[in-house]
């Protein structure tokens, strides 16, 4: 059985309301059924946790090494560009992580351009929309 974290950082409950024109209509419940479908009849657990709170993504992550996960899809959000706990975060744990942006975060302000927590993670995928998750998926369960 393999089991994989999809992790979704701040504002990004607020998927399918938020800024649909950057981030498209379908939501973080969209998503989830999308990709447990995708898994539906494979031997492979999805585990979905969304927080604004950046603490509490860290205890997360720390709680997945633990639980001896096999991957962790990690969309840090605005977190990307800005923690350094993020990144300590994921290196800490040593599950393998794939970093997912729905927008192109090289086709937007500079500030995004940076990922703090990019050097933590095997692959970064940006700008797919929320294909870049199914991508991500595929990729770890073929590891
Ligand atoms: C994002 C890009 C970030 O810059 C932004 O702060 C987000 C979403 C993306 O998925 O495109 O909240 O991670």
């Amino acid at each position: 059985m393999k089991k994989i974290a999809i992790i979704n950082g701040p504002n990004l409950d607020r998927l399918g309301q938020r800024e649909p024109e950057i981030y498209g209509r379908a939501t973080l419940a969209d998503l989830e059924q999308a990709l447990r479908a995708e898994v539906a009849g494979q031997a492979v657990e999805l585990e979905f946790f969304q927080s604004n709170h950046e603490g509490a993504i860290i205890d997360r992550i720390a709680s997945l090494a633990d639980r001896k996960f096999s991957g962790i899809i990690i969309n840090g959000a605005a977190l990307t560009h800005t923690s350094v706990a993020l990144r300590d975060a994921l290196l800490g744990a040593g599950v393998p992580a794939v970093e997912v942006h729905i927008s192109n975060i090289y086709k937007r302000e500079e500030f995004r351009q940076r990922s703090l927590t990019a050097p933590a993670c095997l692959a970064v995928i940006t700008g797919l929309g929320l294909e870049g998750y199914h991508a991500a998926l595929r990729f770890l369960l073929k590891r």
